[in-house]
């Protein structure tokens, strides 16, 4: 399904770059970064969230790049709190208002869990997943997926759905490399794409990273990249500093040897940079969308 070129292809034909911008509020975010990203560096991909608080700020910061609407990507996901069929309806109308566009490239269901007062879980999602079909079927969303999906969550959401995730969006880096997940997705043409490649920047140092950065002459951050890349995996690393943001791009003009790449591999895989267990209480506690970004950054409704 992956291949090597810059793009992959979902299961419904749509193209999906395989390297784009992530752009979560956790450390911070910075409006001429993403600019620069597009204007400059051939981004194409952006990924956000409306828990991340700045769809607003992406939808104008495309309209500020010059790039068209069409030539970039926009990949958003709803949050659990908005689960159900019409409120996920809605929650993808909002979305399409702050980020200033009439369609979405990609829709994702954030997390497989819902608020504590939910009683049944799985109807819950079964019914979001229905809101979401019919967002692809009146093309309000072009693909629609999940993230943090597991197998037995998918396998929940298939035996209901018309429509199969095009996409299951999972932590992936060298410390998480969930391989039965992985082939499960290939099987059941579900593309499987990867955040966090760079583990929050807690990978940066490990030592086979290191040694095959100096061996390919490129930086570690470059390397991990590649890593997935290499994977057939697509990466949405995020940076809010402009050389960091040039430099996570340059990685089209060269290739990890199968040396490299099992070097890579025989990092022990010890470590998530999100913690699941910790996502109940974010749900639950109604704190507002980009909590973390200042406050002049923050979304008011108009
Ligand atoms: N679906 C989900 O549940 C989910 C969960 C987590 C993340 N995501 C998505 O995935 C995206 C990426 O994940 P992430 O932001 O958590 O982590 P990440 O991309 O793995 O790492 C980002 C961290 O690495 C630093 N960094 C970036 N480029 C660097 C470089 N070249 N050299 C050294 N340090 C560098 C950044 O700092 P500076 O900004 O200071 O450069 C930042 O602290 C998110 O922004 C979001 O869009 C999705």
């Amino acid at each position: 399904m992956a291949s090597l070129d810059n793009f992959v292809r979902l299961p419904n034909g749509v193209r999906m770059p395989i390297f784009g911008l992530g752009t979560s509020h956790g450390g911070g975010y910075d409006q001429e970064s993403v600019i620069f990203a597009l204007r400059e560096c051939n981004y194409r991909l952006i990924d956000t969230a409306r828990r991340y608080g700045c769809e607003h700020l992406i939808g104008k910061a495309i309209k500020e790049s010059g790039v068209s609407r069409e030539s970039v990507f926009i990949a958003t996901k709803m949050w659990p709190t908005d689960y159900g069929t019409e409120s996920a309806i809605r929650a993808a109308k909002s979305s399409l208002t702050r980020l200033d566009t009439d369609y979405l490239d990609l829709y994702m269901m954030h997390w497989p869990l819902c608020p504590s007062s939910v009683d049944n879980v799985r109807s819950t999602l079964d019914n979001a997943w229905r809101g979401m079909e019919r967002l692809l079927d009146e093309g309000t969303c072009r693909s629609i997926g999940v993230s943090n999906f597991s197998i037995q969550d998918l396998i929940d959401l298939m035996e209901s759905c018309s429509v199969v995730p095009h996409v299951n969006q999972c932590e992936f880096h060298p410390y998480q490399n969930p391989k039965e997940l992985r082939a499960f997705c290939r099987e059941n043409n579900i593309e499987f794409q990867g955040y966090c490649p760079l583990a929050n920047g807690m990978i940066l140092k490990e030592p086979p990273v290191e040694k095959v950065a100096q061996s390919a002459g490129r930086s570690p951050a470059q390397v991990l990249i590649r890593w997935s890349i290499q994977n057939g995996v697509v990466t949405i690393p995020k940076s809010i500093k402009k050389e960091r943001i040039k430099e996570n791009s340059q990685v089209f003009d060269f290739e990890l040897s199968p040396e490299e790449m099992a070097e890579l591999d025989t990092i022990p895989m010890s470590l998530r940079a999100v913690d699941p267990a910790e996502l109940q209480g974010k749900i639950d506690d109604n704190k507002p969308d980009g909590y973390k970004l200042p406050a002049h950054l923050q979304y008011v409704p108009v």
